[in-house]
């Protein structure tokens, strides 16, 4: 790929599992321990050297962001870029309107409920010697049906299930998604599911399809923070690595 690589981050919907947190505000503007959520992500595609991020949001707080986050200097950023999505269309649909600022160029993806221990630069380094496709992170977990759940079978990902009652393995697809440009041609192909969404997982298993899909399994710990129950986890993850001396 060789490209400069751009980030994009998912900071969109109601956050209504959090109610009423989110009555008054986006659920990544709530803390998680000393700073506010959506900086986790940030932090993450900043330390894996990418410096071209694009910040999809939406709702009544949209202009909050511009305000906390300005032109991302807090970052070592020059420029933030910012997109606005009406409504609740899902994550594939947030995605979608990043595909000018991608411009036909790889991107890496993270939800920004999305916390994760693990510097992500080597797995960003192996996507691009990929020649094509996509690259997902997976974590093992107890709780696989609260996420995307990987299928693996001879050391490939046969198939995606989105929270499936019965899951077939314990690794949980995280949100650090990373996409060569066909991306945005399988989401226009996306039907909506039955939550009335337009599935990330759904634009996975065609990568899937398409013989295309790699991933990695991460070592360290990696939580969502869109419960009250991961939200606690994940500050008190944060607080210990404070402790610990990370940053
Ligand atoms: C989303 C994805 C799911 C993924 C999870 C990671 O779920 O749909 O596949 O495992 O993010 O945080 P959501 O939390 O939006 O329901």
């Amino acid at each position: 790929m060789g490209e400069e690589l751009k980030g994009i981050i998912l900071a969109g919907g109601l956050g209504s599992r959090l109610w009423p947190l989110t009555k008054v505000t986006n659920k990544h503007l709530l803390p998680v321990y000393d700073k506010p959520m959506i900086y986790y992500p940030i932090e993450t595609l900043c330390a894996a050297g990418i410096r071209d991020i694009m910040l999809v949001t939406g709702g009544q707080s949209a202009g909050d962001f511009l305000r906390l986050l300005g032109n991302g200097a807090d970052f070592g950023l020059k420029q933030l870029y910012y997109a606005h999505q009406e409504g609740e269309g899902g994550i594939a649909a947030a995605l979608r309107l990043c595909e000018g600022f991608a411009d036909g160029e790889p991107i890496v993806v993270v939800l920004g409920d999305n916390l994760l221990e693990d510097d992500i630069a080597p797995y960003v380094r192996k996507f691009e010697s990929q020649k094509r496709g996509a690259r997902l992170l997976l974590k093992e977990v107890d709780d696989p049906e609260r996420f995307g759940v990987a299928e693996l079978s001879d050391g490939r990902i046969a198939r995606i299930e989105e929270k499936p009652a019965s899951p077939k393995s314990r690794y949980a697809v995280t949100g650090v998604y990373m996409y060569d440009a066909r991306v945005f041609e399988f989401i226009e192909g996306l039907s909506p599911s039955q939550r009335g969404e337009l599935e990330i997982t759904d634009v996975n298993n065609r990568y899937i399809e398409e013989g295309a899909l790699y991933y990695d399994v991460l070592d360290g710990w990696w939580t969502d923070a869109g419960t009250f129950e991961s939200l606690f986890r994940a500050t008190q993850l944060i607080a210990a690595s404070r402790e610990a001396g990370g940053t």
